[in-house]
């Protein structure tokens, strides 16, 4: 074994659509303002549907599609910062829900990079092992995280989830990586917070809501995205002429707009969803890169980029030929 290949790819998102003009009447906001300031037009708010339940929908299409039992995984990684639980992992739910009793399981945290660092991972230790299939799955029902009195963040995010099926392969699919962390900037983006109890007895167990500096958060992205693209695709021995898709976390139109500009690449090669899903955290990279699959934009030989950035603050982008 030499290296791992997208053996299926598989998106979903929960039926209830919330439209930038039903926000605008629950909170002090405009279709005109976060249509301008993001690109987002709507976005899938979950009901009754849980991580990891978004998580199994997405796990079961892909055995479904890759034509593989569900005791053949080896590893099942989800990324995810809105998880159902502390503990059980949603990887590990999934695991249960669907019966991948050898699979390893885990959930990995790297919030809006969530995705491109398991992919990462996952490729490794199945290099490593010599494992032969992997879910890597990106879940989020961030709504669970949002305070609805608070539109600066409100209007910004959505649910769904987006996954691949990788498996063994004799030719070389994974060209780069290149993850990065930025701790001391970590209190620019908070959400979930949970603090210690001085008063044990009377402990109320609270989680705190999304927090962001985004012009802050903006202007890490507008920066630190272009040179995570940069630096893999020099690990790669590429340069950016030769990547066919960039396939960019989907956090602000405008954002995307200025690493295209900045990495002097036509607006062309990133496709875009963010109209239809808003922010999905983990889940934007595999929900977009599915969809451009299903609609034939990428097709098998592409070089496709896959880039995340967000909290930690983290960015994280892999590079792999389709
Ligand atoms: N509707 C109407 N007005 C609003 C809204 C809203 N929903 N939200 C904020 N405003 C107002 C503000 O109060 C402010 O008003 P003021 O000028 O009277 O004070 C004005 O609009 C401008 O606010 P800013 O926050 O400065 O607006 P900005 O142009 O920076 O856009 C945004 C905000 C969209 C959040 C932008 O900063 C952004 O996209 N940042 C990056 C976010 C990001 O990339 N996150 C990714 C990581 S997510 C993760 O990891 C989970």
């Amino acid at each position: 074994m030499k290296d791992i290949e997208i053996a299926a790819s598989s998106w979903t998102t929960p039926e209830r659509v919330v439209t930038n003009d039903q926000l605008s009447q629950i909170m002090d906001t405009s279709d005109e303002w976060i249509t301008e300031r993001t690109g987002i037009k709507q976005r899938h708010l979950s009901t009754d549907e849980n991580t990891s339940d978004l998580a199994v929908k997405v796990a079961q299409d892909l055995l479904t599609k890759a034509d593989t039992q569900a005791e053949d995984l080896d590893l099942i990684i989800v990324a995810t910062m809105s998880p159902d639980n502390m503990t059980p992992s949603t990887a590990a739910m999934v695991q249960g829900k669907i019966g991948a009793q050898k699979a390893v399981a885990f959930d990995l945290s790297a919030a809006c990079s969530g995705f491109s660092f398991a992919f990462s991972v996952a490729r490794d230790m199945m290099v490593a092992n010599s494992w032969q299939k992997a879910l890597v799955i990106g879940s989020e029902v961030l709504s669970k995280l949002i305070d609805w009195h608070d539109r600066s963040t409100a209007v910004l995010f959505g649910d769904g989830a987006g996954g691949v099926l990788l498996q063994a392969s004799s030719e070389h699919h994974f060209l780069a990586s290149d993850l990065r962390v930025f701790g001391e900037s970590g209190d620019k983006l908070i959400a979930g917070h949970t603090a210690p109890q001085a008063d044990y007895v009377n402990n109320s167990r609270q989680m705190t809501a999304f927090q962001m500096a985004g012009r802050d958060v903006y202007r890490f992205a507008t920066h630190e995205v272009p040179n995570s693209l940069k630096r893999a695709a020099d690990k790669a021995s590429i340069n950016l002429e030769q990547i066919n898709h960039f396939l960019l976390h989907q956090a602000n139109s405008r954002i995307i707009t200025q690493v295209a500009k900045r990495l002097k690449q036509p607006l062309e090669k990133f496709p875009i969803n963010i109209d239809e899903v808003g922010n999905t955290s983990a889940a934007s990279e595999p929900i977009l890169l599915a969809q451009c699959i299903e609609k034939d934009i990428v097709k098998q030989g592409d070089i496709i980029a896959l880039s995340g950035f967000g909290g930690g603050l983290t960015t994280g982008t892999v590079i792999i030929k389709y």
